[in-house]
């Protein structure tokens, strides 16, 4: 049996290490959610309690590991049109500003903390509806690999879709009993990749469109300077960045606009 008590130190280093790989910040308040989190990979590995664990991260930072802590301590909560303000102000506002520049041959969206698919998918959903005949690119990244198979998956239970419009259900949707498939097509017009938030060397480029809801409230302000000043340059100039309704860029950065669309805000960078 596992020795499943997280001491303090141990607690500390591994709290460390997640800040250093991810941006993830976990306050001293949330020592039990680590326990409860993390245990199960005892288990997994073998292993006689934490200290061990600490021991395996350490050693060359077991890329391994790292994916499946990354699996672990994640909250993937999302579902299909979130925010809905978001979407409207996407197809209503911005999208038509883009087309409407000269020059613009296709557009480039990114949704850089995805989770399982919802949010990307509900982006082709409202922008083939919307703007049928514009030429646009969607890419999707999450840090986790699990979240990122079952958005490949495509397939969502009666939670993720609670908030689809009824027409875009019965239209993208195959119902086959406990679980809904979403339609191919849309499936395929999302390419997903692992981007981690805390490594800007990976992050995409020429960008208009940059969504990264729902994440920045589990970073510092350090990490979260770091992530949006990355963002920033990942976006092209005139492009549009979309936090969750409950985030704010406030004491972050004063690069981009504030606009408001929707009822929401809405970001643009500049220059
Ligand atoms: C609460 S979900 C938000 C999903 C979606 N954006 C939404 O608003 O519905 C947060 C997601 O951020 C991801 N995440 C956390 N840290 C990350 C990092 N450093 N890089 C990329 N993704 C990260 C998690 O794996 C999780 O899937």
């Amino acid at each position: 049996m596992a020795e499943t008590v997280l001491r303090e130190d141990t607690f500390r280093r591994l709290r460390d290490i997640i800040y250093e790989e991810s941006g993830i910040f976990i306050p001293d308040t949330k020592k039990y959610l680590v326990e409860k989190k993390l245990s199960p990979r005892l288990g997994a590995r073998g292993l006689a309690g934490f200290d061990q664990y600490l021991e395996l991260l350490s050693s060359g930072r077991n890329a391994e590991e790292l994916n499946c802590l990354f699996d672990s301590i994640t909250t993937n909560e999302t579902s299909f049109f979130r925010e809905p303000e978001h979407f409207a102000a996407l197809v209503e506002h911005v999208l038509p500003d883009l087309l409407g520049r000269s020059g613009m041959k296709g557009v480039s969206f990114w949704s850089s903390a995805c989770s399982t698919g919802e949010e990307p998918y509900t982006m082709a959903i409202v922008l083939r509806e919307k703007h049928p005949a514009a030429r646009l690119s969607i890419y999707a990244s999450d840090i986790s690999n699990q979240t990122l198979e079952a958005a490949r998956r495509g397939l969502y239970n009666s939670y993720s879709i609670r908030n689809t419009p009824g027409c875009y259900l019965a239209k993208y949707f195959k119902n086959g009993g406990q679980l809904y498939e979403l339609d191919p097509e849309i499936r395929n017009s999302v390419r997903f990749m692992n981007i981690n938030l805390a490594d800007g060397r990976k992050f995409l480029t020429g960008m208009d469109v940059i969504f990264c809801r729902n994440v920045l409230i589990y970073f510092d302000a350090r990490s979260k300077r770091k992530v949006v000043s990355g963002l920033y340059d990942s976006l092209r100039p005139g492009g549009y960045l979309f936090i969750g309704k409950s985030e704010s860029l406030h004491d972050v950065t004063r690069a981009f606009k504030p606009l408001i669309f929707n009822n929401t805000l809405v970001y643009q960078r500049t220059t």
